[in-house]
């Protein structure tokens, strides 16, 4: 082989080995980004955990009674003048319509209200409150303490409104619906701005028949 045809292959070697190295480079810079959506995701599933409250029954309830079915969580107050009242019309109808369409994914669904204000709402005011909405539906209070760990759980924000210092005071709350799976860990969430239809669309592909 001619010496120049010798150069010529260790530099066709050498820009091989330099495109190899380069790619190698941007692969990983790419995959940088997609890491971080991981952990994201992960953070994501650690919504929910342990709660210890008491429904409008005046029965203790705890997260463990809930296992082996579905939970559409949604935290709020009974006193809410708009966006509680309409969130969880939305999740009543939403599972309403996948009634419908199926009722055994719909029999596997427990609507749950959660009280941000449990100074107000107690176990009489949630009763007459969740009869508004889908039968079924379990209403819980408890201490501030007990309210303030479930919220934690679920990384709902909720403060008192400071401009209120009477009993007509408003809570500033996330207005968040959390489906939670049959082994009590996240599913999915749903925002306010969803519709029953969208809600209820949602579900029939996420509920797993028993
Ligand atoms: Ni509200």
């Amino acid at each position: 082989m001619p010496q120049s045809s010798i150069a010529r292959a260790i530099m066709i070697f050498g820009i091989g080995l330099i495109l190899m190295l380069g790619g190698a480079a941007v692969w990983m810079l790419l995959r940088t980004p997609s890491q971080t959506n991981e952990v994201k995701s992960t953070g994501e599933a650690l919504i929910g955990g342990p709660f210890e409250l008491v429904d409008q029954f005046g029965q203790a309830r705890s997260d463990a009674d809930f296992l082996g079915g579905y939970m559409l969580i949604y935290f709020g107050y009974t006193y809410c003048p708009d966006v509680c009242p309409t969130s969880l019309g939305i999740m009543s109808q939403a599972i309403d319509q996948l009634e419908e369409s199926d009722p055994a994914k719909a029999k596997r669904i427990t609507p749950v209200f959660i009280t941000v204000d449990p100074e107000r709402d107690d176990v009489e005011i949630m009763k007459g409150y969740a009869e508004h909405f889908r039968p079924g539906m379990i209403a819980l209070t408890g201490t501030s303490e007990q309210v303030a760990k479930a919220a934690k759980a679920y990384r709902v924000y909720f403060r008192k409104a400071e401009d209120a210092n009477s009993s007509e005071y408003l809570m500033d709350h996330s207005s968040i619906f959390y489906l939670m799976g049959p082994d009590g860990k996240y599913v999915k969430h749903f925002t306010h701005s969803d519709d029953a239809t969208t809600i209820a669309t949602a579900l029939a592909t996420l509920i797993q028949p028993e």
